[in-house]
């Protein structure tokens, strides 16, 4: 019987964070799901296009950057700043129909900084936040 109320307060442990992460999931799969489009139409040259996606990215970064202010980790609080900066160069870059390639890479890097330290794989092989 112990046992059994043991697993089933870490079952419910574990539904209550997440849930509390299920808005920041949303937001980087929504990154996610316009990096590709937003890649493709800096190389079609589709400027408008480009914009668009780049402005979603932005925006998920101002939430993203909220909360990260909450947890008060700073660095995670600056990549997603630098987020927002590289998306908005991206997106008037793109429109003016100059290079957003430095731009873009500015963007990838803030990824690539971000999940090394903030990011780890759960057993299940989801993310999660660290
Ligand atoms: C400020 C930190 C931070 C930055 C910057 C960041 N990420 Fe993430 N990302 C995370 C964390 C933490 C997770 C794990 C939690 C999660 O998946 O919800 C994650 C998870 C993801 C996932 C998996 C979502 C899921 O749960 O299936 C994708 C896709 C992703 N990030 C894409 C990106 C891309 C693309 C960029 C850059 C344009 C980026 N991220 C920049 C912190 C960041």
């Amino acid at each position: 019987m112990k046992r059994i109320l043991t697993l089933a307060l870490i079952v419910a442990a574990g539904t209550l964070v997440a849930q509390s992460d299920k808005d920041y999931e949303t937001w980087m799969k929504t990154v996610g799901g316009n990096m590709g489009p937003m890649r493709k139409a800096i190389d079609a040259k589709a400027g408008s296009e480009a914009a668009e996606a780049a402005k979603k990215i932005e925006t998920q970064f101002g939430h993203i950057e909220k909360f990260w202010a909450q947890k008060s980790a700073s660095d995670a609080v600056k990549w997603s700043q630098d987020a927002q900066a590289a998306a908005r160069d991206i997106a008037s870059a793109a429109t003016s129909g100059s290079d957003a390639n430095a731009a873009f890479g500015r963007l990838g890097a803030t990824c690539k900084g971000c999940h090394a330290v903030h990011r780890e794989k759960a057993p299940d092989g989801s993310w999660r936040i660290k």
